[in-house]
């Protein structure tokens, strides 16, 4: 019985303001898996990938998604690298829709940039060729793990959220 909807894609796509809306919509609680780690560990993301790397900051993610996917009238946001490990998606899958926002890569850096401090996968130099590379490795993955696929990159929240809402009618439905 799938009462929860989890939403991935890349950074900037929108999932956590999408995430709050359609939480709204749907009168469900709202959870974003990076915030729950973040009070879990008492840091921040950024300060978790200082100080003990990225291998601790998933294994983290690992932890607090099984908790989570195991809830009920749920929306989920996720954090970008949630499909790194494919157990996540595995676990989300059992009561979660799983829908998939996309944007182009320059929709993407426009959203992102004004904040790329607090993205640690994005410190190098040259910040796009780092989402150009990462989206290269990881739209496959999305696109795996997809249900429903909504590209935000030219309507804005409400609409996004209206189009999700519209095609989980047409699909499955939710419990
Ligand atoms: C990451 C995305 C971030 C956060 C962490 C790693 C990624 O979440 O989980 O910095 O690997 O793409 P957002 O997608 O919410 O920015």
């Amino acid at each position: 019985m799938k009462t929860n909807i989890a939403l991935i894609g890349f950074m900037g796509v929108g999932k956590t303001a999408v995430g709050k809306v359609l939480a709204k919509e749907l009168d469900r609680m709202f959870i974003e898996l990076d915030a729950l780690i973040e009070q879990r560990a008492g840091k921040t993301i950024r300060e978790i990938f200082v100080h003990h790397g990225e291998m601790a900051f998933r294994e983290l993610e690992i932890e607090v998604t099984k908790e989570v996917s195991e809830g009920k009238n749920v929306v989920i946001a996720c954090g970008g690298g949630i499909v790194l490990n494919q157990v996540n998606i595995d676990r989300l899958r059992q009561k979660s829709i799983i829908v998939y926002l996309t944007a182009s890569p320059a929709v993407i850096l426009k959203r992102i940039l004004p904040d790329g401090r607090q993205r640690p996968l994005l410190q190098g130099a040259n910040p796009s060729l780092a989402v150009q590379e990462l989206l290269r490795f990881r739209r496959p993955l999305y696109e795996r793990a997809a249900d429903i696929t909504v590209n935000t990159s030219k309507i804005d929240v409400g609409a996004v959220v209206k189009r999700i809402v519209e095609k989980i009618k047409e699909d499955e439905g939710l419990n």
